[in-house]
């Protein structure tokens, strides 16, 4: 075991950045490339990976912090040879960077490998912008385009925002002109090298620029042009605390840091009047925008508000008797927020069923001694895991997310499981990725483990994503039925209350069967009634003869 430190890796040319997250926590155990922080510059926010396996025992920085390449951030427990013989893992990563360096070409070389002009006529010329290198990524989508054809721009203007799914960047235009012809469109991936627009290129002194100088300023221009298609520039200043309904084609103009402010305090940016050039909209336009809403919700007091959801007005408890006030974990803030979300956003239906699991119990309770064997206990839940896996796989329509902004349904081709796990600092769901390949001593071992991390704050943040369907289990509690909120993006969560002991007619005569309670709420936009029934018939069809989980 040796201690070494972590150092802020190459920047992709950035030299300061801002420290906006640190995910992980001293005492936390690391994979090397979890990420561990979250950095943005002006272009970009980037998650810096961890440059080892080990333990996380000191971060020496905090959210605010301002580093460059090979500042060190913390230290980290590295076990076994992770730091080389007689050398430190931070020689390593000095070595391979500037192996790294030494692959890449200098920086003439790269200016000699730019694409030669096309044509030139006088002071101005033809040019494709093409793609840069996007920092290793490659096959990002557009999820902005932020100039138009026509438009006059500056070099390192802003041209499109992509976005990985690390981070967002913008990609700046190399030359200062006229943008021509835009040859992507919102959605299409990019890789470095494609080509992006066609640009009329001005020289100094050129023809154009002239001209462009006897004219009003670049941006006065752009806005006084006739727009060919609604422009925020040309919508009226909301004012106080109106709603300004977005036009229909509205483009949002933000650069990352903006973004992540507006996902942050949940401002729908095509709401938010931008002040800065070009309409585009800075952090404190987001900040106006929050409180104008706030605003209109206190004076609202209670009364429907812009969102149409009324206010709680909290009385003066202290009137009633005693009381104290504590602040809210970042956990159980977290999940308020996201379960209202959901709550509000999903219009949610429950259905119910009982499943016979008589055998499957009289199986489960046959595995003891195996799983003793084996340091596994064999629960309900990995039963219950499989058969969901299979329903999923049966009825696809259960394994979706809806992008209501595209109008598209997402289809996942892979199955994995959420399970809602009760610690004592609140409510925490696990994945289980691939849940239709495991077999069920896997499950039960992983669901134990995963569930045990969960009690002791032990998860990763990708342990905790990429959930198709959730199960949360009440069942080792008590209780005859519940309505559980969906798991958003999720569409559709199954609640599994105590297994009681019921008479059953089988025809003839009542019989004692072990019913399990089953309770499938689920996202009415994306799964219809007789659907989920058929789901919940499904599962029971499956608990209730579990050969046919083999099937
Ligand atoms: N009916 C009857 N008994 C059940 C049962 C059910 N549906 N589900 C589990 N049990 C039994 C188990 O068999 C076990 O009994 P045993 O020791 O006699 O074998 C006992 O209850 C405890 O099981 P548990 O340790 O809870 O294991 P599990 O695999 O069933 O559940 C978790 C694991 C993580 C899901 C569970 O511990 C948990 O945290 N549940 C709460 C989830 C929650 O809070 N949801 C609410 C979200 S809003």
């Amino acid at each position: 075991m040796s201690e070494q430190e972590i150092k802020v890796p190459d920047l992709g040319g950035a030299d300061e950045v801002e420290i906006i997250e640190i995910i992980v926590s001293e005492g936390d155990s690391v994979e090397e490339e979890d990420p561990i922080l979250t950095v943005e510059s002006d272009k970009a926010s980037v998650e810096l990976p961890a440059p080892f396996a080990g333990k996380i025992a000191k971060i020496t920085v905090k959210v605010g912090d301002k580093v460059s390449e090979g500042d060190v951030v913390g230290m980290m427990e590295v076990s076994g040879d992770a730091g080389g013989s007689g050398e430190t893992a931070g020689q390593e990563q000095e070595e391979a960077k500037s192996e790294e360096k030494a692959e890449e070409p200098s920086e003439a070389e790269s200016a000699d490998s730019k694409p030669a002009p096309k044509k030139k006529s006088g002071g101005s010329r033809k040019e494709t912008v093409k793609v840069p290198s996007l920092d290793g990524f490659d096959n990002v989508p557009v999820i902005e385009i932020n100039v138009s054809e026509g438009d006059t721009i500056d070099a390192e203007d802003a041209l499109v925002t992509v976005e990985s799914d690390k981070a967002t960047m913008e990609v700046p235009s190399p030359y200062a002109g006229k943008v021509d012809k835009i040859l992507i469109k919102e959605g299409d991936k990019l890789s470095e090298g494609d080509d992006l627009l066609e640009m009329t290129i001005v020289e100094e002194g050129g023809e154009e620029e002239e001209e462009a100088a006897a004219e009003p300023a670049k941006e006065e221009k752009a806005q006084s042009k006739p727009a060919e298609k609604p422009k925020r520039d040309a919508a009226p200043q909301p004012q106080g605390a109106t709603y300004e309904p977005p036009a229909p084609g509205t483009k949002v103009h933000a650069g990352p840091a903006v973004r992540k402010l507006a996902r942050e305090l949940g401002a729908d940016l095509t709401r938010v009047k931008g002040s800065g050039p070009k309409g585009r909209i800075v952090k404190d336009d987001v900040h106006a925008y929050v409180k104008s809403q706030l605003q209109q919700a206190q004076q609202g007091g209670g009364v429907a508000t812009g969102s149409g959801i009324p206010g709680v007005k909290l009385p003066d408890f202290s009137q009633f008797g005693e009381v104290e006030r504590e602040s809210m974990s970042r956990m159980m803030a977290a999940t308020a927020t996201n379960m209202q979300r959901s709550w509000l956003n999903v219009p949610h239906v429950t259905q119910f069923d009982d499943a016979d699991i008589t055998e499957m119990e009289s199986f489960r309770k046959a595995q003891k001694a195996a799983g003793e064997k084996k340091g596994v206990k064999m629960t309900p839940l990995p039963f219950l895991l499989k058969a969901c896996a299979a329903a999923l796989a049966e009825l696809p329509q259960f394994n979706v997310s809806l992008d209501m902004e595209r109008k598209e349904v997402v289809r996942k081709k892979y199955i994995h499981i959420g399970i809602a796990v009760d610690t004592p600092h609140g409510l925490m769901v696990p994945v289980i990725r691939d849940v239709d390949q495991k077999g069920l001593w896997e499950l039960a071992a992983e669901s134990a483990e995963l569930a045990q991390k969960a009690r002791d704050k032990q998860l990763k943040p990708a342990e905790m994503q990429g959930a198709c369907f959730t199960i949360t289990s009440l069942g080792g509690i008590g209780g005859t039925a519940f309505t559980p909120i969906v798991n958003t993006p999720e569409v559709a969560i199954l609640g599994v209350s105590k297994a009681a002991m019921k008479p059953v007619w089988d025809g003839k005569e009542f019989q004692p069967r072990l019913m399990l309670p089953l309770s499938l709420s689920y996202d009415h936009r994306a799964v219809n009634g007789a659907d989920a029934a058929r789901f919940t018939s499904l599962l029971t069809q499956l608990l209730g003869d579990i050969r046919t989980l083999l099937l």
